[in-house]
């Protein structure tokens, strides 16, 4: 099964995307992971996402096109995949349709979760992200040990002060948003889930909108 999953920035895509993976018994893939390690890493990938990362703007199609590729040929993936934040333009989704159909396989179902910018901006201020294994956190303070005991060291991600988040913000209405229509055209089942709630609650309505 191919899960898309869509919503914006701090809608809870990283939390439920690992919950919905371990669920189904399928990896997740996140493309802000993939560029936030190569970031730490210095590669050049790192190097050209940075600043787009930095400033909340979108890193160029070409680019995240080439991660699906690579991401999509991954044996693991054969049994299905959850995609995080994958696709966020619609050149980005044209490109994995077509990606999917040379493998003989389409998107099954998207998520699309829905909540307001107050509720978003209250969670993203009060986010703290592992540097190792990535996984968002509330409550706790830069600098902390990961409570996963993962090694890492909690950090506030740059693109969580006010500015960029503003930014991530308006990006994801003039880019992203068109999206959810163009799957809806593609004849994609796309399900609205309600994102406020327990984390609880939320994965319990995402399960049930992926069929399971
Ligand atoms: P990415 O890392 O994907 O950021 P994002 O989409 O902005 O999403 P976030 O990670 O901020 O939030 P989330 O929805 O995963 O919420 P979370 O679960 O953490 O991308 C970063 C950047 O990379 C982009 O801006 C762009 O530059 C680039 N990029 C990535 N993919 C790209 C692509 N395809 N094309 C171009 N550029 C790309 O939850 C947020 C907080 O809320 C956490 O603290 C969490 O603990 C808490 N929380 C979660 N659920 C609940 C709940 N139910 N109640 C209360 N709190 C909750």
């Amino acid at each position: 099964m191919i899960v898309v999953l869509l919503g914006p920035p701090g809608a809870g895509k990283g939390t439920q995307g690992e919950r919905i993976a371990a669920a189904l018994g399928v990896p997740k893939i996140a493309t802000g992971d993939v560029l936030r390690a190569a970031v730490k890493a210095g590669t050049k990938l790192g190097l050209e996402a940075k600043g787009f990362m930095d400033r909340g703007a979108l890193v160029p199609d070409a680019v995240i096109l080439g991660i699906m590729k690579e991401a999509l040929a991954e044996p693991a993936q054969a049994k299905g995949v959850i995609l995080d934040g994958v696709v966020r333009t619609v050149p980005q989704a044209e490109g994995l349709a077509a990606m999917t159909r040379d493998l003989g396989r389409s998107v099954d179902v998207v998520l699309a979760f829905d909540i307001a910018d107050d509720e978003l901006v209250a969670r993203l201020s009060g986010r703290t992200t592992c540097d190792k294994n990535q996984k968002p956190f509330k409550g706790l303070e830069p600098g902390q040990p990961c409570p996963d005991g993962c090694g890492g060291t909690l950090v506030r991600r740059a693109d969580d002060e006010p500015d960029a988040v503003r930014n991530r913000l308006r990006v994801y209405r003039e880019q992203t948003a068109p999206v959810l229509d163009w799957y809806t055209r593609q004849g994609t089942r796309v399900a609205h889930i309600d994102a406020v709630g327990s984390v609880d609650e939320v994965t319990t309505r995402a399960l049930e909108a992926v069929g399971t």
